[in-house]
């Protein structure tokens, strides 16, 4: 649970020139890939699902188990995959990860009953934890500085892709061939883990276990700098570098405020419902009166899928010039603004079923008023999402760590984030049937609220400061 990432000013594979060798190209890809099986695992299920209840004859907990189980597997994968990454190496941790996606997919594709199928869940999961760790280390430590931000939201962007692809798949298929669906990410799986086996391992790492030779030849393939030089300052930094804090250390008060920024971050990005939206949105068109399953999942499809990438792009775009902060909390005002509009939405929907309920058949006529406007507010409260809190706090995750405690700080954010996505997924359905819709988002909408008030005071922007000056900047309380 060590693992670490480049300091911010090592010069490896720092070179001006045209930084894009075919090495680094095979390095994007394989996080990208990366990235597409992780959305796919996550978002394939929403399709799935009435397919799954009608072969088992599932009750609410256990659909909600079986969305949401990927979660807890996802946890648990997160926090062990920086000791693997460690101690196996950046390239074999993406290679356990491609592993657990195979085997994970098969045995849910061919799960002759409910407590398999939850076993395959959560054997994926662990899959979808480990790469989150694995990825982002991989594109750091191999990406040029300059580019690091750029390869750390390919992932991200990997990751709204892979979403849209299993939308895809999922309108594509009938429901019965849930069995598809699932399995459907081995083949995936075998992709990442083709590409994966031509890379060699990251400079860095090489060099933490005492294999200089490889460490320049890696270097060599991803810089026509002068690898020996980069290697020796490499080294250098290492030193300095290997005095990795231990678990009571990251808990010390001076390293408080990151570690507080970091969890707080990613438990917000969850508990303000995204994937409350990404695993149940065909359930959400089919409550707000999308009454055929093609309705449904095509707005799934395009409404959430096809959004979720399109406005990734603009993050990408703007991270770096408008800053952090700026794109987190206009994201938050869109999203809460937007969660407060499907709950009058969802509350007027209620009210158009009470009183006419004694006419035949109220809900087959397709989306209603209130239907539509549920659409679009949560087209906005998608693309809000997309443009902040989906990449930004990946992004500010992987930065706000001093060196000493960042791999711990980053398992202990990136497992946060998971267990919040847990709870969630696990409990959205049975808050919805106690509480009703209409409060179920308002609530979300609160959290969306709190979180802004939070950014605003709490969180320092961190654009344009090399990751040293972060550092300094945690010391400094009079900062922010
Ligand atoms: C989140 C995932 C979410 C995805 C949606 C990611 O940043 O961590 O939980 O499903 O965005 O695009």
């Amino acid at each position: 649970m060590t693992a670490q990432t480049l300091p911010p000013d090592a010069s490896v594979n720092d070179a001006p020139e045209k930084v894009m060798t075919r090495w680094l190209w095979l390095v994007g890809v394989v996080v990208l890939t990366a990235g597409i099986l992780f959305g796919y695992d996550q978002g394939v299920i929403s399709g799935a699902l009435t397919g799954i209840k009608r072969s088992f004859n599932l009750t609410t907990l256990m659909v909600e188990i079986v969305t949401s189980w990927v979660t807890l597997g996802a946890m648990v994968g997160s926090l062990v995959a920086g000791t693997i990454a460690d101690r196996f190496g950046r390239r074999a941790t993406v290679l356990v990860a491609a592993a657990l996606f195979i085997s994970g997919a098969l045995v849910e594709g061919f799960a002759p009953g409910t407590t398999v199928l939850i076993i395959g869940r959560l054997v994926v999961g662990s899959g979808v934890g480990v790469a989150s760790v694995a990825a982002p280390l991989l594109a750091s430590e191999m990406a040029p500085t300059r580019l690091r931000g750029r390869f750390i939201s390919t992932y991200q962007f990997g990751i709204t892709f892979g979403i849209f692809v299993a939308y895809l798949v999922d309108e594509l298929l009938a429901s019965g061939e849930w069995r598809l669906m699932l399995g459907l990410a081995s083949f995936a799986g075998v992709v990442l883990v083709l590409l994966t086996l031509p890379l060699s391992d990251t400079p860095r790492w090489y060099l933490k276990v005492g294999r200089r030779a490889d460490a320049e030849h890696s270097l060599q393939r991803v810089t026509r700098d002068n690898a020996t030089a980069a290697i020796a300052e490499l080294e250098a930094r290492l030193d300095e570098d290997t005095a990795t804090a231990s678990w009571k250390e990251i808990l010390a008060p001076r390293w408080r405020r990151p570690l507080v920024i970091g969890i707080g971050l990613a438990v917000f990005q969850q508990i303000t419902g995204i994937n409350a939206i990404i695993y149940y949105a065909d359930k959400i068109f089919a409550a707000a009166g999308f009454s055929s399953v093609a309705g449904q999942t095509a707005a799934t499809t395009w409404a959430i899928g096809a959004v979720n990438v399109l406005a990734t792009l603009i993050a990408i775009a703007f991270v770096d010039r408008l800053g952090r902060k700026p794109l987190l909390l206009a994201g938050l005002v869109g999203m809460g603004v937007s969660l407060t509009v499907v709950g009058f939405a969802f509350l007027s929907l209620d009210h158009v079923t009470r009183t006419s309920s004694t006419a035949a058949n109220a809900g087959s006529k397709g989306p209603s008023d209130a239907g539509i406007i549920t659409l679009v507010a949560l087209v906005v409260y998608i693309a809000s999402f997309a443009f902040s809190l989906g990449p930004v706090v990946w992004t500010m995750i992987n930065e706000i760590y001093p060196r000493q405690v960042r791999g711990r700080g980053v398992a202990l954010a990136t497992a946060a984030n998971w267990f919040s996505a847990w709870l969630v997924s696990q409990f959205f359905l049975s808050i919805v049937k106690r509480l009703g819709e209409p409060v179920t988002f308002w609530i979300f909408a609160l959290l969306c609220g709190v979180c802004f008030v939070w950014i605003r005071l709490k969180v320092p922007e961190t654009k344009g400061r090399t990751l040293e000056e972060i550092e300094t900047m945690w010391a400094d309380e009079s900062s922010t």
